[in-house]
């Protein structure tokens, strides 16, 4: 005798259909999130950054990453306020950048983001006040140079970590945003990093993890009080890129070349509030989601202490 699919789901004990459509909403939201995935990382189109305003304030941008998105901004037609603490690399940076695209118009702001805020805030002030800013690129940053345990670190690094990640995204931040209020307006992207969103510790970088997980909270909370007056607030989150800053010094295709990213990262601005702009990172951090917190903080706590040995003075 055959049943009905009702007769047959009758008879099946209650916790069968409980695990079966347990099942059928996983696959669904999975399915969903590849499918969501798939279209914003290749179906969707390069959104066109003009539309926040022509100048775009980029921080950190004598380097790394941030110099490599200046360029790839201005490849776009923005106009740049190139921000470092170092006016000759920011000179060197503007005609490098002058040299390719002459037409671009470049204004650079020495603001060392752990030194005294108040002349360089101002300065970047009055810099942009008569400027059409539409986007901010928070990307200056730093941690320590080799693997540190809280307790040696008798010269106080962990506070200018603390200064540029921290207090220096926050100030410049609140510097520019209200140019952009008052055109209602703009982009922010603060850069932060798969340190503390995508592997569950970083021993021996902790505070700069723990900096990035401020950038991470600080994002969230400003997209949803701005978003709704126009301004576009966004993390972008880095695994490795091929910088100064990491071990990893050529680049793959799981460490791009600053470039690269770069133009993965400009491709990204405004789509939403948290995104991984390269997308290898994105198979890297699923891969990571795999493995249990107890093997990924062993294999971290291995890595700091390898760096210490490469790069330690002693
Ligand atoms: N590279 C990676 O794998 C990776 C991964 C995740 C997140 N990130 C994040 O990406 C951002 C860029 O890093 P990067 O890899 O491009 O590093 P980088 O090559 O070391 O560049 C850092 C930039 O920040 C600037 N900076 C540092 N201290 C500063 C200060 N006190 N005041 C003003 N500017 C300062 C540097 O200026 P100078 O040129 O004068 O040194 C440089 O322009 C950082 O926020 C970093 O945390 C990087």
């Amino acid at each position: 005798m055959e049943l009905s699919i009702s007769e047959t789901l009758k008879l099946q004990p209650w916790w069968v259909l409980l695990l079966s459509s347990c099942g059928v909403l996983i696959t669904l939201n999975f399915t969903f999130s590849v499918i969501r995935w798939l279209d914003v990382v290749f179906l969707r189109r390069r959104r066109d950054l003009l539309r926040y305003g022509q100048w775009a304030v980029v921080t950190g941008s004598t380097d790394g990453i941030g110099k490599a998105i200046s360029f790839e901004l201005s490849r776009r037609g923005l106009s740049l306020v190139l921000v470092g603490r170092n006016s000759h690399k920011l000179d060197q940076v503007a005609s490098s950048i002058k040299a390719e695209n002459p037409k671009v118009q470049i204004k650079t702001v020495v603001l060392d983001l752990d030194g005294d805020l108040t002349e360089g805030v101002q300065r970047l002030r009055e810099e942009i006040s008569l400027l059409d800013v539409g986007l901010l690129l928070n990307n200056a940053g730093m941690t320590y140079d080799y693997g540190t345990f809280l307790h040696e670190d008798t010269e106080l690094w962990w506070k200018k970590i603390v200064r540029v990640n921290l207090e220096g995204l926050t100030t410049v931040t609140s510097v520019v945003l209200p140019f952009m209020l008052s055109r209602k307006k703009g982009a922010i992207v603060n850069i932060g990093s798969g340190s503390s969103t995508v592997i569950p510790s970083h021993p021996l970088f902790s505070v700069y993890a723990a900096t990035k997980a401020y950038v991470h909270q600080l994002s969230r909370n400003l997209h949803v009080e701005y978003k709704q007056i126009g301004i576009d607030v966004q993390c972008q989150i880095p695994l490795y890129v091929a910088t100064k800053m990491v071990a990893f010094k050529k680049s793959s295709f799981f460490t791009p070349s600053p470039s690269n990213f770069a133009r993965y990262s400009a491709d990204r601005i405004g789509s939403e509030h948290q995104c991984m702009p390269y997308w290898p990172h994105n198979l890297q951090g699923f891969a990571v989601k795999l493995v249990p917190d107890f093997l990924l903080n062993k294999w971290r706590l291995s890595y700091g202490l390898s760096r210490r040995q490469k790069k330690s003075p002693s």
